[in-house]
């Protein structure tokens, strides 16, 4: 008889073999200069299961800019630090808006959707920070993200933090509309520094899916046993990056994976299969919502044929 270690192996292998020869890859992101380098090529996936098996192909060791996943370790930081309280400054709803729009802020006084769009990010970064310098937030960030991963790897791409500060007109703006209705505490550069350094973390498929364990496993880290967050927190970071997490295309990466995850623009995808796996996969290129075309695909593939849909 089989193994379902073996056919997951086999599964992900045929998946990113298939996923490197396709010829529709999206386009990369070119609305942060640093990010339009990146070869659109490159196509990475790794599963983590809850007994540490690890499948992975393709360039699942090649770092990436995690973008807007970063979001989700953030979101899971400022609920530890401010609890219930962080949900006076955002809210936990859909946008069924672009990840940079501005155009609900004015209706709701400031107070962004959900914690995942980029107004939303930068009002939880905005409580991360509380006072602080914003070197000890990004380390308290970096720290975080490198203890769930068991990986003290994990680095900066400074030039991608750099290349954003020049160009983020957008979030800017953004933070400036949120700080003129109180919603933002500190002052907007401390704030947007964290929020562009943090989006510029480099992580591989493999220390992402790493990271997300603890999400697929009731909060615990599941080689330590230890508790990151509660059951009952763990189950809510998900509730909202099934509806939230790939913003307009929320819906639609709900009705073909059938699986809480999170975006980001370098072309990661961060999904979680509760009880089962955590999965990252990797392509650079973008549909038109800014979520991985091929990311998209892949889990698509992946959830079908190993029955992972939570519906
Ligand atoms: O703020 C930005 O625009 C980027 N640092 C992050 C956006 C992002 O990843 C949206 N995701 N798909």
């Amino acid at each position: 008889m089989t193994s379902t270690a073996a056919v997951l192996h086999d599964v992900v292998a045929d998946i990113a073999a298939q996923m490197k020869a396709r010829p529709d890859r999206g386009e990369v992101a070119t609305y942060i200069p640093e990010l339009a380098r990146v070869d659109p090529a490159g196509f990475g996936i790794c599963v983590v299961g809850a007994d540490g098996a690890v499948a992975s192909a393709g360039d699942s060791d090649a770092p990436f800019s995690i973008q807007s996943v970063s979001k989700v370790f953030t979101l899971t930081l400022a609920l530890g630090m401010a609890g219930d309280r962080l949900w006076r400054r955002v809210g936990r709803e859909p946008s069924g808006s672009p990840f940079n729009s501005v155009v609900q802020l004015e209706y709701e006084r400031g107070v962004p959707r959900n914690p995942f769009i980029n107004a939303g990010a930068i009002a939880v970064t905005d409580v991360i920070l509380s006072g602080h310098q914003p070197k000890e937030a990004l380390g308290e960030i970096l720290r975080f993200i490198r203890f769930i991963s068991d990986d003290d790897g994990i680095t900066i791409d400074k030039a991608v933090a750099a290349s954003e500060q020049r160009t983020g007109f957008r979030n800017v703006a953004l933070a400036n509309y949120m700080k003129s209705f109180g919603v933002l505490e500190n002052p907007v550069d401390y704030t947007l520094g964290v929020y562009f350094h943090h989006c510029a973390i480099a992580m591989s498929c493999r220390q992402l899916a790493m990271a997300g364990r603890f999400l697929a496993h009731g909060g615990r880290n599941p080689s330590t046993g230890l508790s990151v967050v509660s059951q009952e927190r763990a189950r809510r970071i998900n509730a909202l990056m099934l509806t939230c997490g790939h913003y307009d295309g929320s819906g639609e990466f709900a009705y073909r994976v059938g699986l809480p995850g999170k975006s980001g623009v370098g072309g990661g995808i961060l999904a979680i299969v509760p009880g089962v796996a955590s999965i990252a996969v990797w392509s650079p290129g973008l549909d038109a919502s800014g979520n991985s075309h091929l990311g998209r695909i892949a889990l698509e593939q992946l959830s079908k044929r190993m029955g992972w849909s939570i519906f």
